[in-house]
């Protein structure tokens, strides 16, 4: 770990896991296991391995067990020191004396744009990462896409989001982006459409859950209308973002999980099965 020039995350963490309908009743959908870890603490590891060590949280009703699973459990660690299972809780042992954690609550579940506006408590005036635990992002032991991010907002201090090529019937799932690549590869875009119909898509570029973004997308999340669905897109404070400055997107390395779907939760479970 390194220390970095970006030391805040948000996690929005709110939404209500309709998808995994009824093992998210009672249960944050973030707190899934692909393995024997919760979904959430991967996105976790990805950050802190950027050097972000400021954790914030977005949740909401029924999202307790996040808490305590980034808090000390003094009766299991007692159960279980000096045994073989002590190694178990390592990992999330060193994310707790590492990274500080934050929290606030979305009251209203409208739209991923009005999440990130929620954590603007808890970033301030500083550039920050976005993750959402739902794309679960693995690249061997090769650099994350969280540090290869930031490494392109070193150079270009502007906003930035994690892209990959979608089949042209999957674009209404995702945000997608057109632009221009520059000199290094990366996309200046012009433009940005919140799952549009494949016939009205610009590309087939699909945002991941993976930004950097600068501190201006909290007025510019203030003043847009809602957008798709009545609520108010990320995606398109970040087409305004772009057209008044610059938005770049990134190809990252690596490999994808959409774990918001069961599909998707299998190939992960599978992939990290065979490759941990
Ligand atoms: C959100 C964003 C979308 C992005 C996607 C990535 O949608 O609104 O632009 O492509 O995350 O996972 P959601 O999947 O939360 O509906």
């Amino acid at each position: 770990m390194t220390t970095s020039i970006i030391k805040k995350c948000l996690f929005p963490a709110a939404g209500y896991g309709t998808r995994f309908l009824p093992a998210t009743k009672a249960m944050p959908k973030e707190m899934l296991p692909i393995l024997n870890k919760p979904l959430i603490q991967y996105g976790v590891e990805e950050a802190l391995a950027a050097g972000m060590t400021e954790i914030a949280f977005v949740t909401g009703r029924g999202k307790r067990a996040i808490e305590d699973h980034f808090d000390i459990n003094y009766e299991i660690e007692n159960e279980i020191r000096g045994t073989a299972q002590e190694s178990a809780l390592e990992g999330i042992r060193e994310i707790i004396d590492k990274c500080r954690f934050s929290y606030t609550r979305q009251l209203k579940i409208e739209g991923l744009g009005q999440a990130v506006l929620s954590g603007e408590t808890l970033i301030g005036n500083e550039p920050f990462g976005v993750v959402l635990a739902d794309d679960l992002c693995v690249n061997g032991d090769e650099p994350g896409v969280l540090t290869q991010m930031l490494e392109v907002y070193k150079t270009y201090k502007c906003s930035v989001v994690a892209v990959e090529e979608v089949k042209k019937e999957d674009v209404s799932k995702y945000g997608i982006l057109a632009g221009t690549p520059n000199k290094d590869g990366l996309i200046v875009v012009d433009d940005m459409v919140e799952k549009p119909s494949p016939d009205a898509a610009p590309s087939n570029l699909g945002i991941i859950g993976r930004y950097i973004l600068t501190p201006d997308i909290f007025e510019l999340l203030k003043n847009i209308k809602a957008g798709l669905g009545g609520e108010i897109q990320l995606t398109d404070a970040l087409r305004e973002q772009a057209k008044r400055g610059q938005v770049l997107g990134y190809r990252f390395k690596g490999k994808r999980f959409d774990c918001g779907n069961v599909n998707g939760f299998v190939m992960a479970t599978n992939y990290l099965f065979d490759h941990t």
